[in-house]
């Protein structure tokens, strides 16, 4: 650049008021991109680097899905992994641990865990029981809370399917029950509304075994539209009735 260009380039950032420079060499705004990486969502990487099918056991299970990098993972903000009897016939899956289940670093222990203990009294069954066919074993997909309890993206659900997968394995119940839209969508592949989804079964492959998957309506929602419990109540019939089945 000829000197008379540098002073019109200096008179020009002096009128701007730029006083300052931020990189020793130019930066070339027009030049084309670099080009991305091949996986920019964060959410997306772990699932496919970390392999969930090797978790020997639950406990191994936990830890790993505890140490994936995962950007919902924050101060304050606790790993929720299961409560109830790992030997049960029944496998509860919900969405995702709200403040009290942070708190206590369980899953539904609160408003909705209530009532979700009650729902499941009502067929005989409860998490603390140690006998099989009575006890159930309680989960969630994301074991996370989302900051002001929003709703789980697909991203961060199909992050945690695989990890899902080897946990039904593990477990191996006779049915699951998969509470709420987010977890039936997920655990049968099917984008259907919850309220037709609901009283749903499919066998689904988890790994090496074939479990039913039973889609119902969230605790939560019953909350807020308690005249749905009707129909809640129709699916725990069949929850207990396929339960009671022969295998
Ligand atoms: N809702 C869920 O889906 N899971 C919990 O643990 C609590 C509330």
């Amino acid at each position: 650049m000829a000197s008379h260009g540098y002073s019109a380039l200096l008179n020009w950032h002096q009128t701007y008021g730029v006083d300052d420079i931020l990189m020793n060499q130019p930066r070339d705004f027009t030049a084309a991109k670099p080009p991305q990486k091949n996986n920019p969502d964060p959410t997306k990487t772990p699932a496919t680097v970390i392999n969930f099918a090797q978790a020997a056991d639950l406990a191994d299970l936990a830890r790993m899905m505890e140490e994936m990098p995962f950007p919902l993972k924050k101060p304050g903000v606790n790993f929720v992994f299961a409560d109830g009897n790992p030997n049960a016939e029944l496998m509860v899956v919900g969405e995702a641990p709200g403040e009290e289940e942070n708190r206590l670093k369980l899953p539904f222990m609160g408003q909705a865990g209530k009532l979700l203990d009650q729902m499941l009294s009502a067929i005989g069954i409860s998490r603390a029981n140690e006998n099989p066919k009575l006890g159930a074993y309680i989960t969630n997909i994301l074991p996370w809370r989302p900051p002001a309890n929003r709703k789980p993206t697909n991203d961060e659900c199909q992050a945690f399917k695989p990890a899902m997968l080897r946990h039904g394995e593990l477990i191996a119940p006779k049915l699951i029950l998969a509470m709420g839209g987010t977890s039936s969508n997920l655990l049968l592949g099917d984008d259907t509304g919850i309220t037709r989804l609901r009283g749903q079964c499919k066998e689904i492959a988890f790994g090496s075994r074939h479990i039913k998957v039973l889609a119902t309506l969230h605790p939560a929602y019953l909350l807020r539209n308690p005249l749905a419990k009707r129909e809640a109540w129709a699916d725990l019939k069949k929850a207990k009735m396929i339960l009671e089945q022969e295998s």
